[in-house]
């Protein structure tokens, strides 16, 4: 399997996707409408290798996809476009349905047209891999609980809803037309070129530049962390050797509460650019009103990519947020921009 069709390449986790699957030798051909989460930046490392291209279109515009798939003879496609941020989708739900619900039935019905004009051996091979999210399992206790790939979805947000529709589009193709399909359910990732609209970017550069730091309600929830790059391989290993009409949970075994990861951030900073005055970041640490039906706790259970894919994550959440804040610190011409925006903290003014 070598040419492969990436859809949201320009975002956090596709950027990472094609940083990593360039390097491995694989042909990406990167399709991204390049919304506001979408930044050719991040593909700064890949942009000139013979073995990527790009095609700015909408994942909704299936003629101009199919035309692609043909001209570009892909053999698998990964599936990452879509609206990502919950808070977004509370405010406004409706691009929500729009590229992940929509967007999603018609990339598939693309990629089952293409499909059915490859030939036997070429059609058996293929495969579409949908990344998704373990927000679909919606909320868990604090003190008990796991999601497997067997937990029924119950899908809180509009965000996670529209994830949780895409999930059972991708699975009834596959049922229905019999595309043969993979899917992945990730936990909470972090990492380089991650938008600083999500928690954990968001915080560090606020850190560093003296402002509130926003923790929605007593910075009591749970995510479960993973560094992106630990992501990107895994999505390797379920789209070369999962097995068709599963789907794969993918975890970091490293869950936090909001504060603990907001501490270490301010921690690590102190440590790595001590404040002119001495004392602690944390004193930015402002608590502000709670997001709408705020899931208490994610928790991911990996054991069955370890088990049958021979996955493990590589960093631990120390390690790894050392390394993505050393990146943010070094990397200022990548969200000097994007913060000279409007993205400090948007939450924090309305709330106070
Ligand atoms: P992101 O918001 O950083 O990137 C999304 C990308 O999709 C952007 O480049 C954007 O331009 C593109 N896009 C949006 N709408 C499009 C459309 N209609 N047509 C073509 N391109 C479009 O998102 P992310 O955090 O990198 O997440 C990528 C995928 O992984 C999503 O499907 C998300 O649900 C899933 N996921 C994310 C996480 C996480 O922690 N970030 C965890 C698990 C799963
Ligand atoms: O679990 C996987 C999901 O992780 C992905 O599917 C989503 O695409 C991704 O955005 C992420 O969703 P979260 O809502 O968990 O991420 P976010 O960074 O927005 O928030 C993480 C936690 O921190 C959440 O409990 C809300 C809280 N939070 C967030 C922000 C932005 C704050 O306390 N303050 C903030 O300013």
């Amino acid at each position: 399997m070598k040419r492969i069709l990436v859809t949201g390449g320009a975002g956090f986790i596709g950027s990472a996707v094609c940083r990593h699957l360039v390097a491995s030798g694989y042909h990406v051909v990167n399709v991204d409408k390049l919304t506001y989460a979408g930044n050719l930046d991040s593909l700064h490392d890949v942009l000139a290798r013979p073995n990527y291209s790009f095609w700015q279109l909408d994942i909704s515009d299936d003629t101009a996809l199919l035309d692609i798939l043909r001209r570009e003879r892909i053999e698998a496609i990964m599936h990452l476009a879509a609206e990502s941020h919950v808070d977004r989708s509370i405010d406004g739900p409706a691009a929500f349905l729009e590229t992940n619900v929509v967007g999603t039935f018609r990339l598939l019905n693309a990629a089952l047209a293409y499909w059915r004009e490859l030939q036997p051996e070429k059609r058996q091979d293929f495969r579409f891999h949908h990344v998704s999210t373990d927000e679909v399992f919606g909320d868990l206790p604090f003190d008990q609980g796991i999601f497997t790939e067997d937990t029924p979805y119950a899908p809180s947000s509009p965000y996670s809803a529209s994830k949780a529709a895409s999930d059972h589009f991708v699975r009834a193709w596959h049922e229905t037309y019999g595309l043969p399909v993979v899917l992945s359910n990730c936990s909470n990732n972090y990492g380089p070129y991650h938008f600083p609209e999500k928690l954990v970017p968001l915080v560090i550069l606020n850190a560093l530049e003296g402002l509130p730091l926003p923790v929605y309600g007593q910075g009591a929830n749970v995510r479960d962390w993973l560094f992106v790059d630990d992501h990107a391989r895994a999505l390797e290993l379920v789209l070369t050797r999962g097995a068709v009409g599963e789907s794969y949970n993918v975890g970091g075994r490293a869950e936090r509460t909001n504060l603990k990861v907001v501490e270490t951030i301010c921690d690590i900073l102190d440590a790595k650019r001590p404040l002119a005055g001495g004392g602690s970041r944390r004193s930015l640490i402002r608590f502000v009103s709670d997001r709408p039906g705020h899931d208490r706790r994610y928790a991911i259970d990996p054991a069955k990519i370890e088990r049958e894919l021979g996955w493990r994550a590589q960093e631990s959440f120390e390690s790894g947020l050392d390394k993505t804040i050393d990146w943010y610190l070094q990397n200022e011409w990548w969200w000097r921009p994007i913060r000279e925006q409007k993205y400090s903290g948007a939450r924090l003014g309305a709330a106070g």
